[in-house]
């Protein structure tokens, strides 16, 4: 016999269908009003990335919402139901910490170290109180993927270091870089020619926009928007995804690149990226690169075909998105066939943002990208691997 709780609940799942379940999806719907995790709350992680461990898929990203600092994550195992694990990490009152109540994180990202066993998250930091001007990069780390992670400090890489594709050998020729930079016809030469990196030099190279890549042999590497946004860096990190190795390349200076987001296909690096207007849409761009370090070759916009359905912005405006980050669809891995998702921020309340998730296929050797108002994984088709098997 059926307790009285339960009958009880089943007749307000009739009533009211919504209030009292979460619900449960099929299918990505990009740019939706909401993203709701399995307990029925608007997810928030913003910026985010992606970690697949042991056939589980963490999503990590920005709680948004002043005072409210903190990095979510969530658990899923179909990429459209996700659990939410809560902020896994947080601000907190410890002297000295730079990791303060109203400090700004932004576009956190965790990868997973075999050597250690541990699970690594660098983010983009800004201190309580001086807007974007601390322009720092941060690390914590943690025992699982659900945390809690433990900060570990936050700095302005390179202090001191020269990239791998400087114009100089090492740092002693300083002064004939400065000549270089000098001698350069126009401010845009200049910039071009390293004029902000050489400011910076001794105080470390700005970090903001962010992500990191973790290579099939286990090297990592961390991305980030340098130089007041106009150039990105390209750092690999040490053994134990701790720190900055020291080796690093500045890669299109002055190409005014944010929101990075690296993957891989055939041996070959790309990158998608958006432009600088803040939290405003604009036309995106990728490249690609035969080693993470470069050079890296711009590709032009993959966006493309008809606007989104519900802002009517098409692929000069990204649909309306911000990149930041790009997974290889599961089934499909190794076939060019990939998700790459995207922030519709909503600067009035940022954690009202929307997600927007598209299907990223590789063509002619170049990422393409077409909005989609649903879709699953399964509309990229019969997987290589299973063609035979249709015969
Ligand atoms: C965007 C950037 C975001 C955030 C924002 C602040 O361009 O991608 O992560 O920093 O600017 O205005």
């Amino acid at each position: 016999m059926k307790s009285i709780s339960t009958v009880v609940f089943l007749l307000l799942l009739t009533v009211f269908p919504s209030y009292t379940v979460a619900q449960k999806y099929d299918a990505f719907h990009p740019g939706a009003e909401q993203w709701l995790d399995t307990e029925g709350e608007h997810i928030q992680a913003h910026g985010g990335g992606i970690l697949l461990h042991e056939g589980v898929y963490y999503w990590y990203g920005e709680q948004r919402g002043f005072g409210e600092m903190g990095v979510r994550c969530y658990s899923s195992t179909d990429l459209y139901n996700w659990q939410p694990h809560g902020v896994v990490l947080g601000w907190s009152d410890a002297p000295g910490t730079d990791l303060t109540r109203r400090c700004t994180v932004e576009r956190p990202k965790v990868i997973y170290n075999e050597k250690t066993g541990k699970f690594v998250m660098w983010f983009h930091l800004e201190l309580e109180g001086i807007g974007y001007w601390a322009a720092r990069t941060g690390v914590a780390v943690a025992d699982s993927p659900t945390g809690p992670f433990e900060y570990l400090r936050s700095f302005r890489p390179h202090v001191g270091k020269i990239p791998v594709n400087a114009p100089i050998e090492n740092i002693h020729e300083r002064k004939r870089w400065d000549e270089i930079i000098k001698n350069a016809e126009g401010d845009r030469e200049r910039r071009i020619a390293g004029e902000i990196f050489m400011r910076d030099l001794g105080v470390g190279q700005m970090a903001r926009d962010m992500t990191v890549f973790k290579d099939d042999d286990g090297t990592a590497y961390h991305i980030a928007s340098s130089e007041e946004n106009l150039t990105l860096h390209i750092a690999k990190l040490t053994d134990d995804y701790l720190n900055f190795s020291g080796e690093f390349a500045r890669v299109q200076p002055d190409g005014r690149n944010e929101a990075p987001a690296v993957f891989k296909y055939e041996g070959k690096y790309y990158m998608i990226a958006s432009g600088l207007t803040g939290w405003a849409p604009n036309r995106a761009r990728s490249f690609v690169a035969d080693s993470m370090l470069g050079p890296w070759e711009p590709l032009g916009n993959p966006c493309v075909g008809g606007a989104n359905t519900y802002n009517d912005l098409g692929p000069d405006k990204t649909f309306g998105g911000q990149s930041t980050y790009v997974l290889p669809a599961p089934g499909y891995e190794g076939q060019g066939k990939f998700i790459a998702m995207f922030d519709i921020w909503q600067p009035g309340d940022l954690k009202k943002s929307r997600y927007m998730w598209l299907p990223l296929v590789i063509q002619d050797g170049k990422p393409v990208i077409e909005w989609a108002k649903q879709w699953k994984v399964s509309d990229f088709g019969t997987p290589d691997n299973q063609r035979g098997a249709e015969r």
